[in-house]
């Protein structure tokens, strides 16, 4: 954990609980990380529904990476945070055409997802350029709502539809960039991300000569349990260099350059979920450890049955013992699921104490909601410097009632 006893409880009373706390160090190391393993040939875009705060996407924009968005929503915060047009790729999954139109008015490159999106930005863009995403046919993801290519999905285009995607193209006058794919999030062995890229460049010679870029995606896991290996970023990019010279090799555009479009590799650790245990108890043998850490607040135990690390930080210095008893953590939510991790070594919190969640950058405050009219936290940065910074006020009361 980068914050110390005294920094959490000190942010807490300063800034309210719960709190999402950034770490600016971790945040440039993963994007330099990535950067530097894949020596300036594949180049990362960030998709920022992993975190879109305006604060971290500056810090990411001046490590030199790009940016992926899915609505116009992200295009907009995206701007707001510096990014220009030609730094942002939109990939929509069933846009409507005033989606298209945003994208189309501002020359952002828009990924069709199928062929009658193709269609529909032939309509919104005639002339224009566009690009494709295809469905490699190999997924891979933590769990099923997660894998994103493959035989049961409902994102990409077939191959073998690409003759039919070329017709469309020609339509309507459009230019053909480049593909995409995405395969699925969070894997950490390179095995299924390598199989997949190897299909993608097949296809393309195949069937698209002259494109400008190939963008294998995104994915990258991170560890979320103590024990797990990192994904071995060296290995991923011995297995895609070999694969991506072949191509070139035979390919008519040797210009032709790769990218990919990690999100949580890029966000998750740089993040600490802070927040509060409220009640303590026990109910037929079972221990509970009651925190305002509901499922509005970070949705992914809930929602896919994650797992995050979790700490707890006592008020009193030395106060933990080193063998406690085992509870859940709960939340404030009114419902029996709202758990965040089960059977824990915190049972011997107690109120006031601090329960920290670790790797809570990607998917954290991106995903929270006002469900049962609670408010959203604050997000504060920890700066190279060692300052806190707010970079997102919570929720207010007011907030609750403002669009009636
Ligand atoms: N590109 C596309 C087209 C995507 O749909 C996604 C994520 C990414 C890139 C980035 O994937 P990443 O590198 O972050 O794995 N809420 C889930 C993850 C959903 C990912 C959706 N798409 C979670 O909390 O695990």
């Amino acid at each position: 954990m980068f914050l110390s006893r005294e920094e959490a409880f000190g942010l807490l009373s300063q800034f309210g609980s719960p709190l999402y706390v950034y770490s600016e160090d971790i945040l440039r190391a993963r994007c330099r990380e990535l950067r530097e393993a894949f020596c300036g040939r594949i180049h990362p875009s960030f998709s920022i529904k992993a975190n879109s705060n305006a604060a971290l996407l500056r810090m990411i924009r001046e490590e030199g990476i790009g940016a992926d968005a899915v609505s116009c929503g992200e295009i907009f915060i995206l701007e707001y945070a510096g990014f220009d047009s030609s730094e942002i790729f939109f990939i929509p999954n069933n846009a409507s055409e005033k989606e298209l139109c945003f994208a189309a008015e501002r020359d952002i490159l828009i990924s069709a997802d199928s062929l009658s999106q193709l269609e529909a930005i032939g309509r919104v863009n005639r002339g224009g350029r566009v690009a494709l995403r295809i469905n490699p046919g190999i997924g891979a993801g933590h769990c099923d709502k997660v894998v994103t290519a493959g035989h049961a999905t409902k994102f990409g285009i077939d191959p073998a539809l690409c003759c039919e995607a070329k017709k469309i193209i020609k339509a309507f006058d459009l230019k053909l960039t480049g593909v995409n794919q995405h395969i699925g999030s969070l894997f950490l062995e390179p095995g299924p991300y390598v199989k997949a890229a190897e299909a993608l460049l097949a296809i393309v010679l195949e069937h698209f000569p002259g494109l400008e870029f190939i963008d294998f995606g995104g994915g990258f896991g991170v560890p979320y349990k103590k024990n797990e290996q990192r994904l071995d970023l060296a290995a991923l990019r011995d297995g895609l260099f070999p694969l991506m010279d072949s191509f070139t090799a035979h390919y008519d555009n040797k210009d032709v350059s790769f990218k990919c479009e990690p999100g949580r590799y890029i966000a998750a650790e740089c993040g600490i979920l802070l927040g509060t245990v409220n009640a303590v108890k026990e109910c037929f043998g079972r221990r509970y450890v009651g925190t305002d850490l509901g499922f509005n607040v970070l949705m992914r135990p809930v929602l896919y049955d994650s797992w995050h690390e979790v700490q707890l930080i006592k008020k009193e210095e030395d106060g933990g013992c080193a063998s406690a008893p085992l509870a859940d953590v709960t939340g404030n939510i009114c419902e029996s699921g709202d758990i965040i991790a089960a059977s824990r070594p915190v049972g011997d919190a107690e109120n006031g104490d601090i329960i920290a969640v670790g790797n809570a950058g990607a998917y954290g405050y991106s995903m929270s909601s006002v469900y049962n009219s609670r408010l959203r936290p604050a997000e504060v940065l920890k700066t190279t410097e060692g300052k806190f910074r707010l970079i997102r006020a919570a929720d207010t009361l007011q907030s609750l009632t403002a669009s009636f």
